[in-house]
């Protein structure tokens, strides 16, 4: 099924000037972009977002970094975008991930690891809503 997911480009990769070279892996692969804007995110807008990760111990690791810089968020729509998507981003630890991925070719640790992607319908849905009104989505499916 034709799918949409959130994708960011967090600030490492922002800072190492790959955002075209993720952007054509994910034009590559059949992904397309229907929403994208760049912002710097706030301590409040970035602990909203991983809200679900307040407990964990990485957390305060994980909100100082995705506050370090600017990212670009965008929207993703294809066939089996969340998986899809997934599978492009490789693993979380970037010492794990599968050569020719995302994280293999662009990111340096857990934490500086270049993307985020939704890992299910119901994260994309909150995702997408956390960061695009409706009318910012432009569909093309
Ligand atoms: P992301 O997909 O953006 O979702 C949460 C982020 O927390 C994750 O990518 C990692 O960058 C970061 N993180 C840091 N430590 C861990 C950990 N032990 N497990 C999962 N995510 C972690």
């Amino acid at each position: 099924a034709v799918e949409r997911t959130l994708s960011i480009i967090k600030p490492d990769a922002v800072a190492k000037n790959v955002i075209g070279q993720i952007y054509t892996r994910f034009e590559d692969a059949g992904l397309r972009i229907v929403a994208s804007r760049m912002l710097r995110l706030s301590d409040a807008v970035a602990g909203g977002f991983y809200a679900e990760h307040s407990e964990r111990g990485f957390f305060p690791d994980l909100i100082a970094f995705m506050t370090s810089g600017p990212v670009v968020i965008q929207v993703l729509e294809g066939e089996n975008a969340i998986a899809k998507n997934r599978e492009l981003m490789g693993a979380t630890n970037p010492k794990d991930a599968d050569e020719g991925t995302i994280r293999a070719d662009f990111a340096e640790s857990i934490d500086a690891n270049a993307v985020h992607g939704s890992d299910s319908p119901a994260s994309a849905e909150r995702e997408i809503a956390y960061f695009f009104a409706t009318s910012d989505v432009c569909s093309r499916a």
